[in-house]
């Protein structure tokens, strides 16, 4: 079988294929998007293959260059096409937008390979299961790199029929078919026409099916809706795994090969076929780049129409923190989801000292990667110019049979490439230390080998290497020394959690800042979930919370099944915990308190969300007139809604930060006052009276009128308004911003929206 590191190698590989490939050969993948009112529509000249014809001028190869048809995501088509072809088909009419296929990459860390803690177990979300009957009757759709069909978090145990409405299938293929599925996994199909041409070596490496040999799609499947099954990583993480809908029925949809090689043209085919399928709510952890405005970006496109057909999609928002600015997704009808720690850590004591002593010099605990048995071997003094166990600067003399200390100089130095060369010099362990601690935030690393390998942070490292030198002059007493490194155990408790994971991706959101994004955050570091070849394996990453929110969001929609995909979301986020486990305001990795930036409106907390009392509703509408106010042109609203002429059509729209969100943002509060609308809709008991309280960002005085909503029936709407007015002189010569929320509560539940208030420069 493929070993992790071939796949990564792969995926480089592939990609530098392709992109020279194209050049090469002047064709390339292009999806094409009609208008849906273009005249003629039932004329096949107008049809998908109408335009092609007229583009290929002719019927030459028309059959090999239509890939996909999409209808649901979008009306339009995939096809292969020269730069002639795109210019001839961007100019005939009914033609919105023609785009390069691109690649998008799953979103797990660096690498995906990590390992550390479970989710937190929520004593709470038992009865709460019950009563949404385990989000049995609700059907998501994973579109990811496929599933492990025989992994026993998709058992089909304590399972009903599945719903007669669902029109999906399992797709045979290879080293999969039909029976691979059941009631839990009721759907797989994949998608692949978008990469075809990039590397015929692909199928060496992965199935043409809709088998997961890449783990991310499994582990994300189980995360959402995976059933109870005993779950145990080599003796830790011992316990039982589940999703969050645990009776929810799967559909997973694969358009990831080859380890994260993803085509939008299979995105959107992967999607187009959930919404045809009947899928009630979506999972998705790509990442689409921050290059793209909403009208160019079709997994934007593809999940706005999957909201009207009122589907909620979840997104990850991104594994590039902890630098500001870097979060995508930020369309306003998908939510975008940043990744949290948990309460466990895994990790490994370790014990340096001299030959015969029974008192260690020093005793330290590292975080580990793999599991490995306790080790006692001589330590290996370094020189200059090995300490950093580069290639080819260890001496197998001096290596052999030991335990090397290795330093690591900055954050791109690969781990695993400093272990392999402890390895092939003949050594028996290694212990990798920071050589800063600026780098400490970044714990985890990413062996794969049964090999004992651990990393500590710098003030530790920098006492082993005080330890050597003193050792290298002659101040051991001729005693070697040696270390011990102790089998690994999982770490309950961790005080405080959740923090902010490092690497999830923070707001303000560049392209549409009147949007506070992420939205919310889930646990996403070191989540043990199912994989493919192996029962259970820990990964981190925005992909690995995603699917948590699905999970949730599966709940609310078996208890509320008629809700709107705003609602699913508001629900979530004025739930969400703004503090951890100290009772302190949620840290973000560096000890600081994170910001709405990091965290969205907080940590998803289920049982709230399941009963949030006031929601923010929204409809297409609303989303359409914010595409107005945003400046788009009637094409660039039409590319993305389907709908021609809105905005001319409309006389008036509201101010980008009157869309009735949840959060709320003003990049630029000038010196003005300005007053936004906002409306609540009852969803908790038809008698109830909610009282606003303030938390004002600084200098910035927020009023709320009116400050108590009573409301006499379910499903009643009512409206207020935030005035927001700064309170002293603002420096707008530079980009700032300041942070607070609001909160309606009736004395049981409490709707809590983050406020972000901002300075922009000219
Ligand atoms: C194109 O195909 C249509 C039907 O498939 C056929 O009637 C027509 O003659 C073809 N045109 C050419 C130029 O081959
Ligand atoms: C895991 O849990 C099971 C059941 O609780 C127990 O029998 C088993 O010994 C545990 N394994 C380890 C390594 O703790
Ligand atoms: C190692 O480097 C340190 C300073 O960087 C220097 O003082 C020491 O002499 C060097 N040792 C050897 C063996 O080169
Ligand atoms: C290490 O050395 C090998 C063989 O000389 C070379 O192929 C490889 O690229 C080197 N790796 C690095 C990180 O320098
Ligand atoms: C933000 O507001 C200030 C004060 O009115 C103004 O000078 C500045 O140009 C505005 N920035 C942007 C990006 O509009």
């Amino acid at each position: 079988m493929v070993s992790w590191r071939g796949l990564g190698l792969l995926g480089l590989l592939l990609s530098v294929n392709f992109f020279s490939f194209s050049s090469a050969a002047h064709e390339q993948i292009h999806l094409v998007q009609l208008s849906p009112t273009r005249a003629g529509k039932d004329d096949p000249a107008y049809s998908h293959r109408g335009y092609l014809e007229a583009a290929l001028g002719g019927n030459d190869s028309v059959d090999g260059c239509l890939i996909y048809c999409y209808y649901n995501v979008f009306d339009g088509f995939a096809a292969k096409l020269t730069p002639e072809q795109v210019s001839k088909l961007s100019q005939m009419q009914g033609v919105l937008s023609v785009v390069p296929n691109t690649f998008v990459k799953t979103q797990t860390t660096h690498s995906w390979r990590f390992l550390g803690v479970e989710s937190p177990k929520n004593p709470e979300t038992g009865a709460l299961w019950e009563r949404a009957n385990y989000g049995q009757d609700v059907i998501i759709g994973v579109i990811d790199s496929g599933i492990w069909p025989e992994s026993a978090s998709f058992s089909d145990h304590g399972m009903g029929p599945v719903p007669a409405r669902w029109k999906g299938e399992c797709v045979d293929g290879d080293v999969f078919s039909k029976e691979s599925c059941n009631r839990k996994l009721i759907g797989a199909k994949f998608f692949l026409d978008g990469n075809l041409g990039v590397s015929d070596s692909t199928w060496e490496f992965d199935y043409k099916s809709a088998r997961d040999v890449d783990g991310h799609g499994t582990h994300v499947a189980s995360t959402a809706a995976g059933n109870f099954a005993p779950a145990d990583w080599n003796g830790l993480g011992n316990g039982t795994a589940k999703g969050g809908a645990p009776h929810a029925r799967i559909a997973a949809y694969k358009v990831c090969w080859a380890g994260a090689m993803c085509s939008t043209a299979d995105v959107a085919a992967g999607v187009e076929e959930a919404l045809k399928d009947g899928v009630d709510l979506i999972t998705i952890s790509l990442d689409n780049g921050l290059d793209k405005p909403m009208f160019e970006d079709l997994l934007a496109i593809s999940s706005y129409h999957a909201m009207r057909q009122g589907i909620f999609v979840s997104f990850s928002a991104g594994n590039t923190g902890p630098s500001a600015g870097r979060v995508v997704h930020g369309e306003p009808w998908s939510m975008a989801v940043a990744a949290g720690t948990t309460d466990r850590f895994l990790g490994s004591d370790v014990r340096i000292g001299l030959q015969g002593r029974a008192k260690p010099s020093i005793a330290m605990r590292g975080s580990i990667i793999t599991q490995f048995p306790t080790i006692t071997a001589p330590f290996a003094k370094f020189t200059n110019t090995s300490k950093f166990c580069l290639n080819n600067t260890l001496d197998p003399s001096e290596v052999q049979g030991k335990i090397v200390f290795c330093l690591r100089g900055d954050l791109s130095e690969d781990l695993q490439d400093k272990a392999e060369m402890v390895m092939d010099a003949g050594g028996v362990g290694m212990i990798a230390g920071n050589a800063d601690k600026s780098m400490d935030y970044q714990l985890r690393f990413d062996l794969v080998y049964n090999f004992p390998a651990l990393l500590v942070k710098a003030a530790d490292a920098s006492r082993i290497q005080a330890f050597l030198s003193s050792c290298d002059e002659g101040l051991c007493n001729s005693r070697d020394p040696v270390a011990t490194i102790y089998s690994p155990k999982s770490y309950l408790g961790l005080k405080p959690s959740p923090m902010v994971a490092d690497f999830s991706a923070r707001g303000p959101n560049i392209l549409t800042p009147s949007i506070l994004k992420p939205d919310i955050m889930g646990p996403g570091v070191d989540i043990l979930g199912a994989f493919y070849n192996q029962p259970y394996a820990f990964l981190s990453g925005t992909s690995m919370a995603t699917p948590h929110i699905a999970g949730v969001a599966a709940l609310i929609k078996a208890l509320h099944p008629r809700w709107s995909p705003a609602a699913i979301k508001s629900a979530i986020m004025t739930s969400a915990k703004t503090v951890d486990n100290t009772k302190k305001p949620i840290q973000d990795w560096d000890g600081t308190t994170a910001s709405a930036f990091a965290t969205g409106s907080g940590m998803v907390n289920p049982p709230a969300a399941l009963e949030p009392g006031l929601v923010y509703d929204a409809s297409a509408r609303d989303y359409n007139l914010f595409l107005c106010a945003l400046g788009y042109s009637d094409q660039n609203v039409e590319v993305i809604t389907g709908e021609k002429g809105f905005c001319s059509a409309e006389k008036y729209f509201p101010s980008l930060s009157n869309l009735n969100y949840p959060s709320l943002s003003v990049a630029n509060l000038t010196m003005k006052a300005t007053t936004i609308t906002r409306r609540v809709t009852n969803v908790g008991r038809a008698k109830s009276l909610y009282t606003v309280s303030v938390q004002a960002p600084e200098g910035v005085k927020v009023s709320i009128y009116p400050s108590i909503l009573r409301y006499s029936r379910a499903y009643e709407t009512k409206t207020f308004t935030v005035k927001l007015e700064r309170t002293k002189p603002a420096d707008f010569s530079q980009e700032t911003y300041a942070f607070g929320s609001y909160t309606w509560s009736d004395g049981y539940h409490k709707v809590r929206s983050p406020i972000v208030v901002g300075t922009q420069p000219s």
